[in-house]
C-alpha cells in the first residue's frame, strides 16, 4: 500500500516544495525549516489538547494528510480482505465524513473502494467547521477529479458537535470519522447517542469507519464504545474485533493496555526528507479503530485470532496474547517445540490474524503450540 504519487505531488505544490527529493533537497532548504518547525508545534499543541491544523496547514498536509489517508485506506480495504462480502457492486457508493479536514479520511476510503468495491460513482460528503481545512478539500477534489471525473465531493461547513443538526436527504453506505473524535469530544467517553444519530444516517449493510490516534485515552474510549455494543443485534462491530464477545483488553484489570493497530508502510520520499532531524517513526501507521455493521442479519465472522501483542521472547520461549471471544489468551511455544507446522510463529507480528489447528488449551487463557500445531496467517 503506498500513497499515490500524484497526492504527494499536489501536497509538495501546495507547500512550497514541489519536485523535492534528495537530489533537490537543498534547493528547499529554508522552506524545509520552517515546515519542521510546523510540524513540531503542530504535536506539541496535539499533546496539549489544543487544535492547530488550521493554522499549521501545510505542516498538517504534508505529514498528517497522508499518513491519515493511508490508515482510513488500511481500514476500508481491511473490511473486504477480512469480509468477503462487502464487495456488493453498487453503482452508487455514498461516502460521509465527519471532522473531515482536508479529506484524508473519505479521500483515502475511495482510493481503496476504487479498488475492490466495484461501484460506478463515489459521492463523498465531507463535514468540518474549519473554512481553511475546507478549501484544502476542494482544492484536493479538483485535483483528485481530474483523475476520475465521475467521482463527486460535496463540503459543508458546519459545526459537528451536535450531530442533529445535520440532516441529509439520502443515506450514507460508509461514514467517517477519522481522527475528530479526538478533537469533537473531550470527555472520557463517545457518547452512544451520536453514534446513534450517524447509524441512522447509514443504509442497511452501511459502515460506520472509526479511527483514532493510537494514544491511550482515545484507544481506551474506543474500546469501551465496542464493548458497549458488544452483541447488539443491529450495530455489529466487525473490526479490529473477529467476535462478539466482549473487549477482551477491557476485562483485564489493568488500565495500561489499549487496543491499537501498526501497519508498516512505505514512506514516500518527501516524507522520508521532511522526517530528517524529526526521526518519527514514519513507516509505521499507528491507530486505533473500530467498524461497526448496520445490520439486521447476523454476518458470518472470519476464522482466526487477531494478535494484541508483539512477539514477546523469553527464555526458551516465545509468546503472544491473542484476543478471543472469552477473553485474552497468552500463546507460548517452547523453543523445542518449533516445527515445520509451526514455524510461522517467528512472524507474528501485532495486528495479524492467525489460524491454529490442533492447539493445545492448557487453560482458557494459556494455549500452547505443539509440534503437531499448524500456525497459518490470514
Ligand atoms: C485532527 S483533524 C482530522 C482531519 C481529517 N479527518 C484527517 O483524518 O486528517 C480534526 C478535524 O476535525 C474538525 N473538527 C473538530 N471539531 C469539530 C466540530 N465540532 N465541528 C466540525 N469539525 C470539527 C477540525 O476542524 C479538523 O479538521
Amino acid at each position: 500500500m503506498t500513497l499515490p504519487p500524484h497526492i504527494g505531488e499536489k501536497l509538495m505544490a501546495w507547500a512550497g516544495i514541489e519536485g523535492l527529493t534528495h537530489s533537490t533537497k537543498s534547493q528547499h532548504r529554508k522552506r524545509l525549516r520552517v515546515i519542521r518547525d510546523q510540524m513540531r508545534r503542530l504535536s506539541s499543541d496535539f499533546a496539549g489538547g489544543v487544535s492547530s491544523e488550521s493554522r499549521y496547514s501545510n505542516a498538517y498536509l504534508l505529514y498528517n494528510f497522508p499518513l491519515n489517508f493511508m490508515k482510513t485506506m488500511f481500514v476500508i480495504k481491511e473490511i473486504s480482505s477480512r469480509y468477503q462480502y462487502f464487495r456488493l457492486p453498487r453503482s452508487e457508493c455514498r461516502v460521509l465524513d465527519i471532522g473531515c479536514g482536508e479529506g484524508a479520511g473519505m479521500y483515502g476510503a475511495y482510493y481503496a473502494l476504487k479498488d475492490t468495491d466495484g461501484a460506478q460513482k463515489y459521492r463523498l460528503t465531507g463535514i468540518d467547521y474549519s473554512g481553511k481545512m475546507l478549501e484544502h478539500a476542494r482544492q484536493m477534489a479538483a485535483h483528485l477529479r481530474k483523475y476520475d471525473a465521475s467521482m463527486k465531493v460535496r463540503l459543508v461547513r458546519q459545526d459537528v458537535s451536535d450531530i442533529r443538526n445535520f440532516a441529509p436527504r439520502k443515506k450514507y453506505d460508509i461514514i467517517i470519522c477519522s481522527n475528530s473524535f479526538a478533537e469533537i469530544f473531550r470527555e472520557d467517553v463517545i457518547p452512544k447517542k451520536y453514534i446513534g444519530v450517524l447509524f441512522g444516517h447509514l443504509v442497511n449493510e452501511g459502515l460506520l469507519v472509526i479511527v483514532e490516534p493510537a494514544l491511550k485515552k482515545f484507544a481506551r474510549r474506543l474500546m469501551q464504545l465496542r464493548d458497549d455494543l458488544a452483541g447488539h443485534k443491529a450495530a455489529q462491530v466487525i473490526l479490529p474485533c473477529l467476535h462478539e464477545g466482549h473487549c477482551s483488553l477491557l476485562q483485564i484489570d489493568n488500565r495500561e493496555e489499549w487496543c491499537h493497530q501498526s501497519v508498516a508502510w512505505p514512506p514516500p520520499e518527501f516524507l522520508q526528507i521532511l522526517n530528517e532531524e524529526l526521526n518519527r517513526e514514519i513507516n509505521v501507521l499507528k491507530f486505533a479503530y473500530l467498524v461497526v455493521y448496520k445490520s439486521k442479519t447476523q454476518k458470518v465472522r472470519p476464522n482466526g485470532y487477531r494478535v494484541i501483542s508483539h512477539l514477546l521472547m523469553e527464555k526458551g520461549r516465545k509468546k503472544v496474547f491473542l484476543c478471543t471471544g472469552n477473553g485474552r489468551v497468552e500463546l507460548v511455544r517452547l523453543n523445542r517445540s518449533k516445527s515445520a507446522h509451526n514455524t510461522m510463529f517467528d512472524k507474528i507480528e501485532k495486528g495479524d490474524v492467525i489460524k491454529l489447528t490442533d492447539v493445545v488449551e492448557r487453560k482458557p487463557d494459556y494455549w500452547v503450540v505443539s509440534a503437531q500445531t499448524v500456525i497459518e496467517l490470514m
